[in-house]
């Protein structure tokens, strides 16, 4: 399903940012920028700035950044491709995809053949309901007494499957379907051996499961009347593209609530979401009967932070609650949990009390997992210590899971003083679960990967190799200030070179903020001015990307974004092409664009009518690059030498070999004499 580059582009330019976000939120013109109310987070004065000529938006409240895909993503949930596809439908641009391998070809056709057959049966299943006899007289009836109004029954798509072995599958064999895509969808089964075949959902309600995008990828199927040998739900079973851990019920239909009430609620039921809807309480999804998974946490995630936990009152659903309750605490969302009357379940509870009594019994019920635990368990345990503490012992658990250390904190707060214990003892506590947690698994960490670490922590060009390479044992990586390398191997009359000991890896961290800081500043004068002509007087047509990658040729950067990013300039550069500033800010690794964005945005730029009503001359970034840059790579080229330095120093105090002890002391000069170079020329350059 790969769209092609060429396509991609014209999407890209097509679709302007303002345009594309003006369909969510009202967009007002100030300055170079237009600004908005962030769709992403709830805010009453405007930080959500849309800039039309860099094609980008940025939420100085939220931190939310992109360009107009990114934004389509963003809001409505869906990946790089789908976003583009929804764009291209926006713009009715044709779609050229790429060609496929055969493998991808056949993969491809089978999903799609998938979401085809699904979207027939959907149709089919409706029309029994809506046209049929059977449907007319049993399906429908069933969902006017479960209260379902038309207008809900076809804004989920329900419908009802005849009480007939094979009619679906007749019917769509009729139509020219493959019996084997049929048995693929989950709709057929087959029995060979007995040469039969018959419809899985018979005689029962249909349920159609949505994706986040709208499309029919499974079903639910209820039976009618109670009936103790069969169950009460039937389910589609796990295809191409069905993965049930994956999907919340409901979720297409609620989506734009849950982001704009900024919360969801998470109910067990298909009915519960439904209800609900119909009483206008639209931001609900189902985890349908499994246990809530992280895929379906991260799912929530992608549209508000916040859930509410919504299960019915029966030791069961509570027992189910607090399970979720945990994993949803150590994703990082909030999580609220309410508890309904014994034998009502949402769907019954809002029919009972109607939707105004139903929100207020909310608000007033949701408990966050501190209180809620405390209100469980504390009856239970009343003044026996031995479950008070068992309690306090559990509750502490699930702090401990929450990543933010102020949520955390409140959280201690609270159980101090529900449980009437001292703050610092539940502290004490969580700290030694998250000491288990962290020697755990730094345990596992270490087995497999204690060499892989040992050569990340090393200065770059380090290689910590087992085999007897000689010259390029020390070859440090350095740059335009290495003179060739002078301990070669004939020096040592071609003796076999001794391997340095692989050394203990050198803590980086007394260095690590200062050369970040190089590297970030490196990385956004790439991407802002690389194109750019670093000194047209002096060296016309030599770009900064070519300069900078000239320079420091062969470093590598300590930060990981930023040694990506370099990456990513380097492997463009070697194909002939740059990595512009488009280029990044559109690059569909989420991390790399966001701090591309933050990279390139500005939240003050000064008015150009402002300067030029009064005179004002300011000297831009690029009427300085060729100073700004140079003086860069002299303090990545200086910090990079300061961090060999340390390395040697340390293996210098751990050599045991006098020949080694002098290789490291001559090495050591080197350096030094370097840094005392790169000092001067750093007094030289004055910039800014
Ligand atoms: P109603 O009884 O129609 O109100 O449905 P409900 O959604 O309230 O059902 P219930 O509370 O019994 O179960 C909650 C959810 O668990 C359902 O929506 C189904 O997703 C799932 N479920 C319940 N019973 C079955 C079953 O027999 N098989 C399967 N696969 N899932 C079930
Ligand atoms: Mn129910």
């Amino acid at each position: 399903m790969r769209l092609d580059q060429e396509t991609i582009e014209r999407i890209k330019q097509t679709a302007q940012v303002a345009d594309v976000i003006g369909d969510y939120v009202s967009l007002k013109k100030k300055g170079a920028n237009l600004w908005a109310c962030c769709p992403f987070h709830g805010e009453k004065s405007p930080s959500f700035s849309v800039s039309p000529a860099k094609g980008i938006y940025k939420c100085f409240g939220c931190g939310k950044a992109g360009d107009s895909v990114r934004f389509i993503m963003d809001i409505e949930g869906l990946g790089y491709g789908e976003a583009l596809r929804h764009l291209a439908k926006k713009y009715n641009i044709a779609i050229q995809e790429s060609p496929l391998t055969d493998e991808q070809l056949q993969a491809q056709n089978a999903r799609e053949s998938l979401y085809i057959v699904l979207n027939f049966a959907k149709n089919y299943y409706q029309n029994n309901l809506f046209q049929h006899d059977e449907g007319q007289s049993i399906g429908y009836p069933y969902f006017k007494e479960r209260g379902f109004s038309d207008k809900t029954i076809k804004a989920f798509e329900l419908g009802y499957s005849l009480d007939i072995w094979d009619a679906f599958t007749k019917d769509a064999l009729k139509n020219g379907y493959s019996i084997d895509v049929l048995e693929k969808a989950g709709l057929t089964i087959r029995k060979p051996e007995e040469n039969k075949m018959f419809d899985r959902f018979r005689s029962r309600v249909i349920f159609p499961i949505h994706n986040v995008s709208g499309k029919t990828i499974a079903f639910g199927a209820r039976i009618l009347r109670a009936d103790k040998n069969q169950p009460k739900y039937l389910n589609s079973p796990e295809t191409e593209v069905y993965h049930k851990s994956n999907i919340l019920y409901g979720i297409y239909q609620a989506k734009n609530a849950i982001r704009s009430k900024d919360v969801c609620y998470l109910v067990e039921g298909y009915t519960d979401v439904i209800s609900l809807y119909q009483a206008g309480i639209e931001n609900v999804v189902a985890s349908s009967g499994t246990s809530l998974t992280l895929e379906q946490i991260r799912l929530i995630a992608r549209f508000t932070q916040n859930i509410t936990v919504l299960y019915d009152g029966d030791p069961a659903g509570i027992k189910a609650s607090l399970r979720g309750m945990d994993m949803i605490l150590e994703e990082g969302l909030n999580v609220k949990l309410v508890v309904f009357p014994q034998g009502e379940d949402p769907d019954s509870y809002v029919q009972k009390i109607g939707s105004d009594a139903f929100v207020q019994y909310i608000s007033d019920h949701a408990s966050d997992f501190v209180t809620f635990k405390a209100e469980l368990f504390l009856k239970e345990a009343g003044n026996d210590p031995f479950k008070r503490a068992e309690l306090i012992k559990d509750m502490v658990g699930s702090i401990s899971r929450i990543p933010d250390s102020i949520k955390r904190s409140v959280f201690f707060q609270k159980t101090a003083s529900l449980m009437q214990i001292d703050e610092g003892l539940l502290i004490t506590e969580s700290n030694k679960l998250t000491l288990e947690k962290v020697k755990q698994k730094e345990k596992d960490a270490q087995r497999d990967n204690n060499r892989q670490r040992l050569q990340n922590d090393l200065p770059s060009g380090i290689t910590l190799s087992t085999s007897t390479q000689s010259p390029s044992t020390f070859d440090d990586g350095m740059m335009s200030f290495s003179e060739e390398d002078s301990f070669g191997y004939e020096e040592f009359g071609g003796a076999p070179v001794t391997v340095l000991p692989t050394p203990e890896p050198t803590p980086l961290s007394s260095i690590v903020y200062a050369t970040t800081l190089h590297e970030q500043e490196c990385i956004r004068l790439l991407i802002n001015h690389g194109t750019r002509e670093v000194d047209p007087a002096v060296a016309p047509g030599i770009t900064l990307m070519q300069y900078v990658l000239g320079e420091i040729d062969g470093l590598q950067f300590n930060t990981p974004i930023y040694q990506e990013m370099l990456m990513l300039c380097r492997q463009k550069f070697l194909e002939g092409t740059v990595a512009d500033t488009q280029y990044f800010l559109s690059h569909p690794i989420a991390e790399i664009q966001s701090e591309s964005i933050n990279l390139v945005a500005e939240k003050h730029s000064v008015s150009e009518a402002w300067l030029s009503k009064h005179e004002i001359f300011v000297p831009t970034e690029v009427d300085k690059l060729a100073d700004m840059a140079y003086t860069n790579i002299l303090r990545l080229q200086k910090a990079h030498n300061e961090d060999l330095e340390d390395s040697y120093m340390k293996r210098l105090k751990e050599s045991k070999d006098f020949e080694e002890q002098l290789l490291i002391l001559g090495k050591l000069k080197e350096i030094k004499d370097r840094l005392i170079v790169i000092a001067k020329e750093l007094g030289t350059v004055v910039v800014r």
